[in-house]
């Protein structure tokens, strides 16, 4: 069954690395037949935080706030490409992530974080789970944590080497998981409408 997969990734860094894995990651899931669109958070540009998008009266959100809003409410599941600078999350991410609220409840996301080094942004993998747990979705166990990022995805996003390898033996468990759990969320939602 395909699904609506948003993929979202925030480095806004010129030379950022991250963009190889957000881009592996929606190939993969085009491939097993899922609707995935990589949301990148420097292209949508939203401002630092001022107002939340519920805290605008209908109709007068910034429209790129707008849009994001509706297609976060429509999504079925969200995978999390997660960088790390001085052991924490990337700001530009987390700035995004925090202008919407209700909008993420009730769907499973994933989380995929990778860095330059061999420890692959295990403590922004780490603080993610968290967030997303407290935004109101489901954090599947599964992960991906890719380190050398530049050892183990090229400039297309295709794999290279062993890490390349070993990257791409671990993405079915990881999407099959995302898969079940999505489906099962939305098999719920539609048997009994969440409480609130
Ligand atoms: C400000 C800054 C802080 C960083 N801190 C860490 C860190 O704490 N741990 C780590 O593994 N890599 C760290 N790095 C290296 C990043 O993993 C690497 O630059 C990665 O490519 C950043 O993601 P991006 O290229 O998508 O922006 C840091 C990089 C920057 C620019």
């Amino acid at each position: 069954m395909s699904q609506r997969i948003l993929v979202f990734y925030g480095s806004y860094r010129s030379d950022r690395m991250g963009i190889r894995l957000a881009d592996f990651i929606v190939a993969g899931l085009r491939t097993r037949g899922d609707d995935a669109e990589l949301i990148d958070a420097k292209a949508v540009g939203l401002p630092m935080l001022d107002r939340m998008y519920k805290e605008y009266a209908p109709g007068t959100a910034p429209a790129a706030m707008e849009a994001l809003a509706g297609k976060i409410k429509s999504a079925d599941a969200f995978v999390f490409v997660t960088g790390e600078y001085n052991w924490g999350m990337q700001p530009g991410l987390k700035n995004l992530t925090d202008h919407f609220l209700e909008e993420w409840f009730w769907r499973p996301a994933a989380i995929a974080s990778y860095s330059a080094g061999r420890l692959s942004g295990a403590r922004s993998n780490s603080a993610w789970h968290g967030t997303l747990s407290e935004m109101g979705m489901v954090v599947i166990s599964s992960t991906l944590t890719v380190g050398p990022i530049s050892q183990t995805l090229d400039e297309k996003g295709e794999p290279t080497g062993d890490a390349g390898r070993s990257l791409a033996r671990a993405f079915p468990r990881f999407a099959d998981d995302l898969a079940w759990w999505t489906e099962a969320a939305k098999a719920q939602r539609l048997r009994k409408a969440p409480p609130y």
